[in-house]
Order: structure tokens, then sequence, then C-alpha cells
């Protein structure tokens, strides 16, 4: 049984705790955020998205956002306060640097956001586009939900948010950071203060964030053995590709030959699958890959189950429901 994941039950005792206690557990998760992610200010809100509103609220027009592979909650952020949204063309979610460099050259960009995952599969070259930002004053806005973990992401971006909701790598199922690095944008107040996480919340990022590395490793690790597999398996059928098959990431995505042979796949893997949830999504759709896929969210699982065998147990469902379709096709 592949199980979802869940609030451990250690982070669990102490949510339950801080209920009735008297500790300042907003400050505590103030200070060890800021002791992971370094400089800047730190603000713990009730979701990644209500930091995305706080965001969208301060910045200027015009924002530029991947056309894949990002998160829609920003985009319905930038709505609410009638900020201009453009959408950068990208390599199946992923930056080409020259591309973008050409982009701010002829456009008057302000923001750009950006996950540093791209779909959750592949990471974007941060290091070149925080250059070109720099050099253009645009404000880089950055999601490390997927990232928070990798050390090598923190130096980057004025904006940093991530996600403690489910199921995500601190896994709260509630609330949401928001790392103001650089304070080059000025932050409401009453939006901070109304949307500020509780202290229930707060205790359980508190205790989780020390754990962050060792499942973002594990994660990484379990999906670069899942990606391989299923590269040497999928290697002679074409219509069924893994996409970027070289980058690391916290789920895998393959290509189907249509929309509806990835949603009847989906469907039939998802009745094989012994879990305790969903662990398979389809595309197209904006926060992964605008085409036709079938994703192994890799990352929905608790690491317990982050196992070999687990994944030879995913890897054997998918391939023969993939061979099962292509027979009936026939
Ligand atoms: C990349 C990314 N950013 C932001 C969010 C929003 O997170 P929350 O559920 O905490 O609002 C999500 C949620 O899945 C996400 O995947």
């Amino acid at each position: 049984m592949l199980e979802f994941k869940k609030i451990s039950r250690d982070t669990l005792g102490v949510m339950c705790d801080a209920a009735g206690s008297g500790v300042d557990f907003y400050g505590l998760c103030v200070d060890c955020v800021g002791d992971v992610l370094g400089c800047g200010e730190t603000y713990i809100l009730n979701s990644a998205n209500s930091c995305l509103l706080v965001v969208a609220e301060a910045i200027g027009d015009c924002v530029l956002v991947c056309d894949q592979g990002g998160w829609n909650g920003f985009i319905k952020s930038c709505d609410v306060f009638g900020k201009k949204v453009m959408y950068f063309p990208t390599d199946d979610g992923l930056i080409n640097i020259e591309k973008l460099s050409v982009y701010l050259e002829e456009h008057d960009v302000n923001s750009l956001y950006i996950t540093s995952l791209s779909g959750y599969t592949a990471k974007q070259p941060l290091n070149d586009i925080k250059k070109l930002c720099d050099v253009h004053e645009v404000l880089l806005i950055l999601d490390i939900s997927g990232s928070i973990g990798d050390e090598t992401v923190y130096e980057y971006g004025d904006i940093q948010i991530f996600s403690t909701g489910s199921p995500k790598i601190i896994n709260i199922e509630n609330g949401g950071i928001l790392h103001d690095k650089t304070g080059k944008i000025q932050l409401n107040k009453h939006l901070l203060k109304t949307l500020k996480a509780d202290k229930i919340t707060c205790a359980g990022i508190n205790h989780e964030i020390r754990k962050t590395k060792k499942t973002y490793e594990k994660t990484i690790q379990t999906n670069r053995y899942l990606k391989d597999k299923l590269i040497k398996k999928l290697e002679e059928n074409k219509n069924y590709t893994v996409i970027h098959p070289e980058h690391d990431g916290l789920n895998t995505i393959i290509t189907t030959p249509s929309k509806s042979i990835a949603k009847k796949l989906a469907y039939n893997i998802r009745q094989k699958l012994e879990t305790t949830g969903n662990i398979i999504t389809t595309g197209p759709q904006y926060n992964r890959i605008k085409r036709a896929s079938i994703n192994i969210e890799t990352k929905n699982l608790h690491i317990t189950s982050l196992t070999q065998e687990n994944m030879d147990y995913i890897i054997e469902i998918v391939y023969s429901e993939i061979t099962r379709i292509n027979h009936q096709k026939k």
C-alpha cells in the first residue's frame, strides 16, 4: 500500500500541545525559517496563496510568468488586483535564457514570477535568470514550494514563497512562508496581519523544518530511479516519453498520444494502484505541462513509501497499462 502524505505523528503531537500553550510559536517559526533562508524579513501566513495575494497587491505592472509549469494561483491573485500578466513561451516549462534576454530587452517587465522547479519536474536555470533580472531591474518572485530542502536555491529571488500545505515537502496541511530577501517592495501590513498563520501551524512548521533536507533529497533520489527506469522501459515507444529526462524533480511526467488517452490511462492506473490518496494527475494543465500526459506525483507520497520496491510496483502498473491501451488501439 502506497501511503499518501499526511502530517507525521510527532509533528501532530507538537501541534496539539501548541493549542493550549502560551509559547510564541509565530516568533520561533520566523526565526527558524530565517535561519534556513538567510537574510530578509519572514512572514508566516495561512497559505502560500495568501502570500502570493500579498505579493500581487504590492508589485507594479507588468508581471511576467511562464506559459506553463508555473502556479495559476499567482495569476488569479494578479487578476484580483488588476495587474497585467504576460506569458513567456518556454520549452515544456523551462526558460531558455537567450530568449528571456531578448524578451526583457523588448518588453517593459516589472516582475517575474517563477516556480524554482517547473511543473515540479525540472529546475529552472536560476543563476542566469537572476543575472538577467538584476540587469533589467526586474523583481524576481521565486516560488520554492518544490525546492525547500535544496540549499542551492536559497540565495535566489527578491521574494521567496513556499507552501507548507498538503502534499508538500513541509506537510502541515496549512500555512505558507513569505520571505522578503531584498525589501524592494512595500508589503501591505493590513493584509499581512489579516492572513497571518495561527500558532498551531507555526508550531508544526517549526518542528517539521528540520526534516526538509532529508525529505527533499529522498524524494529527488526516488524520483530519479523512477524516471530512469521508465525512460528505459519506454525507449521503444515514441508516443510515450518522459519529459525533461535529464533533470531531477519531485514528479515524473510521461507524454501520451492524446488527452483522452491520458485520462483513460490515469483512470486505469488509479484503479490498479493501492494508495491512500491520488498520485496520478493528467495534462495538459498549466501547473505541470501543457501537453497530453500522465503525471506520477512522487511528491505526494509519504517518505516511508519512497522505496525502490514501491517504485518498481508503480513502474510495473504504469508500463502494463500503457501496453494494454496500445493493444486496444490496434
Ligand atoms: C507551486 C505552488 N505554489 C503555491 C501553491 C499554493 O499553496 P497553498 O495551498 O499553501 O495555498 C501550491 C499548491 O499546490 C503550489 O504547488
